[in-house]
This record gives C-alpha cells, structure tokens and sequence, in this order.
C-alpha cells in the first residue's frame, strides 16, 4: 500500500478522505439492528430503480472485487481474455479460479482505443474497464458494445464491463447498465460491475454490485456465500439512492472532472507526458525516471501509484488521483525539486 504513512496520498484512487456526514449516519442508524441477518432485498430494488433495470437483473456484492470473483466462477472458460493495460483484481479472480486470462494489450500509441474487431474471436469472455483504471480512458459505448457483436463473436460470449468509476467520469452516458439487464435471445451476455467504494469513499465498508441478464445474476446469486453484504452496506446503498446522494455524486463528479484536468495540466507543465486527457478521476503519465521521481516524492511524504505492476507498463509510468489544487500544487512543487536532484 503506496499510501500508508503517507502526508499527500495522490495514489488511492478513492475521492474523499471520509464518507460523507448523511452516508456515515445512515450507517450509524443501522447499527441497533445488527442484531438481524442482512436482508437484500430493499436495498436491491431500490439499487435496481436507480440505474433503471428490473430488480432481478441486479446483485449487490462485497465490493465489486467479490463480483469479479463470482464472474470468474461462473463457468469454466475457456479462453477468457482481459483487455489491458487494467485493474488487476478480475484477471486475479480469473487466475484463482483455475482459468487464467489471455491479456489483450492496447496500443499506447492509439491512447488505448479498444478496437473490437482486434479481439480474438475465441475469447468466451472479456472483461474490460471503463473508463479503465489506470489509463484513464474512456470508451465509446459503441466500441464495448462490438466486443459482443452477434455477427463476430462467438455465441457464448461474455463481456464484463468494470464500471467503478464511471459516475465520475467525462460522461456517465457511456453506461451499458441498460444493454446488460436488455438482452434477448441470440444477444450475448453483458454483466456490468459498479460500487460504491470510489465515489463515497467507503472501501472499507464493502459495497458493490453487478448488473446483468436475470438468468445469469440468479447464477452468480447461487455462487454467492449467504449474507454477504452486510446490513451497513446495505444502509449504504439505500441511502446513496437518494436526491440527497445523487447531488453528493454530481458535486463529486463536477470537483473530480475539474481536478483531472487541472493535474493533467500541472503534470504536463512539469515536463511528464500524458498521452490521453483524463476521462476518470486520475492521470496516467510518463516520465523517462519515473521509479526516481516516484521515490524522491516519497522522501518527502507524497505518494503517487507506481504502473509497473499493471500489464503492458513499465516503470517509466505513474498515475495521479485527481486531488484539489493544494495537494497538486504541492505536488508540482515535489517534482520540480526532485527534477533537480535527479538531473
Ligand atoms: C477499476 C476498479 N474497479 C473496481 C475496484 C474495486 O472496487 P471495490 O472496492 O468495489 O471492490 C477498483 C479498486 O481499486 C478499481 O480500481
């Protein structure tokens, strides 16, 4: 954990250092009813309402870490593939579960477009990011959705789209929430992961979920252990879907898309290429000494994410979290300083 001990954390891609008052005190109301198992179902309805899809067509999970866990378990694949470079918890999943995945690099060159027709047609799955963490690109819903194209790909595929952090992001409408919970026969299946980790800031809580094809969430839902998300989770979701946490959402995505930029600017004005306009809530950039940049930043109780331990990048790259302009301020003062050293 890059973070721990850390003065400036710009290496924990969560936006706010505490939930918010309204979410930390719908958790605390729920604390007098502990003594009840979590019951799901309200929290699913109203989660269902929210992203408008039928109750049926949701799971909420442990985080979206125990979704990808339970995608990985849902058949034995045959040749799952992960377009990268990406988060690497679902490949993990994959890899635990027996089956690891194939990595499907894109192009630096191209800002790391997805071109569906390059996919190998054999993938029964493919999972993909978006925008994807770390590269902080977005991609057109039109291009995820030819990952699942009836002409090219193979009847049983199955494409997962990572949505942690597309709330926040340049623009939300690039969503294929309704697509996976709309399918009809011949339709390949699409699952969807969201969570509430990211935009809350509530990793420590657990709360996530999955959108899919009613028939293949009532198998995820049987892969899944009995109560899994806690009832203070489930407080969580309830309350997010509210006017109240819907406002939170936009002035978050409003600050986040504001900072994105601004440290793009700030990181380009420091001499570091980044090769794509931020359309998540960090910046992916590159620097010829990255690991000594990275290090002397450290010296001084900043933290930034190294990238070398993502598929297809070395350790000439690292990735920001959109802070406000203090902390990059300060940030662009850190690099300018260790510049100079490492000249
Ligand atoms: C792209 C992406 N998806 C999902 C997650 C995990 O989210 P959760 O806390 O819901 O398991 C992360 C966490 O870093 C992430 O970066």
């Amino acid at each position: 954990m890059e973070a721990r001990g850390a003065r400036l954390d710009l290496a924990v891609n969560v936006a706010v250092a505490q939930p918010p008052a309204f979410v930390a005190e719908a958790i605390v109301r729920e604390v007098p009813r502990l003594a009840a198992y979590p019951d799901p179902t309200a929290a699913t309805e109203t989660l269902a309402a929210e992203l408008g899809v039928p109750a049926g067509c949701v799971l909420l999970t442990n985080g979206s870490a125990e979704a990808f866990t339970l995608v990985a378990r849902l058949r034995p694949w045959r040749e799952p593939l992960v377009v990268e470079p990406q988060f690497t918890e679902p490949a993990e999943a994959l890899r635990h579960a027996g089956t690891p995945a194939t990595a499907h690099l894109l192009d630096p060159a191209t800002g790391w477009a997805v071109d569906g027709a390059s996919v190998p047609a054999a993938a029964d799955l493919v999972v993909v990011g978006n925008p994807t963490n770390p590269t902080s690109r977005l991609h057109p819903r039109e291009q995820i959705l030819r990952l699942v194209d009836t002409a090219t790909t193979p009847d049983d595929r199955v494409l997962l789209v990572d949505e942690a952090f597309l709330d926040v992001s340049t623009d939300p409408a690039q969503t294929v929430v309704p697509d996976a919970a709309c399918r009809t026969a011949g339709d390949r299946t699409i699952l969807v992961t969201g969570s509430l980790t990211k935009t809350f800031g509530l990793a420590g809580l657990r709360a996530g979920y999955v959108v899919g094809p009613e028939r293949e969430i009532d198998r995820l839902r049987r892969l899944q252990p009995h109560w899994s998300v806690n009832a203070l989770a489930l407080a969580a979701v309830l309350t997010v879907c509210t006017p109240r946490g819907r406002d939170f959402r936009d002035e978050q995505r409003a600050r986040l898309r504001a900072n994105a930029s601004h440290l793009a600017a700030t990181l380009r004005a420091c001499g570091l290429h980044v090769p794509v306009d931020p359309d998540g809530p960090f910046v992916l950039a590159q620097h010829p000494r990255a690991a000594s940049l990275r290090e002397g930043l450290r010296a001084t109780g900043i933290a930034v994410r190294r990238a070398d331990t993502f598929w297809g990048l070395d350790d000439t790259w690292l990735r920001f979290a959109a802070r406000d302009s203090g902390p990059v301020d300060e940030l662009a003062a850190g690099i300018r300083q260790i510049e100079e050293e490492i000249r």
